[in-house]
């Protein structure tokens, strides 16, 4: 069991990050805050169309903004809705956090707490892709 009490820093600035979210359809304010394996920090917020199917969740705007720094090795991303309910990845952010590892951690929080899960429970058996 991985201690969400670790990630204090991140879930922080995930919940400052969904400041940002542009939601005007959902009304869902998403933040994330991504730590990277070489300790640098990205986050991210939702961010709505509408054209709903262009919208990009929190986790996939921190990871793009990862990938495009060249950071390509995640460690952990802390993921924060003011809500009743944890706010756990959706199965596209699963997969693309999944590229990038599988042992990163993934700490889910609200304003009553949060939980911490390693990725590769969230989404066992994962498809790879190998030459
Ligand atoms: N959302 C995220 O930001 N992350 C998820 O993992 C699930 C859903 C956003 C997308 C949309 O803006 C809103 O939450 C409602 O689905």
């Amino acid at each position: 069991m991985l201690d969400p009490d670790e990630y204090e820093e991140l879930i922080e600035m995930a919940k400052a990050a969904a400041d940002n979210a542009y939601a005007p359809y959902s009304d869902y304010a998403v933040g994330a805050a991504l730590l990277t394996d070489s300790g640098k920090i990205f986050t991210g917020c939702n961010i709505e169309n509408a054209s709903f199917g262009a919208t990009l969740c929190a986790e996939r705007t921190a990871a793009a903004k990862a990938v495009s720094e060249g950071e390509t090795s995640f460690a952990a991303i802390a993921v924060y809705h003011n809500g009743p309910e944890m706010p756990f990845p959706c199965g596209i952010c699963r997969q693309v956090l999944s590229e990038f590892s599988r042992h990163a951690a993934v700490i889910v929080a609200n304003e009553s707490g949060a939980e911490a899960f390693e990725l590769s429970k969230l989404l066992p058996s994962s498809f790879g892709f190998k030459k």
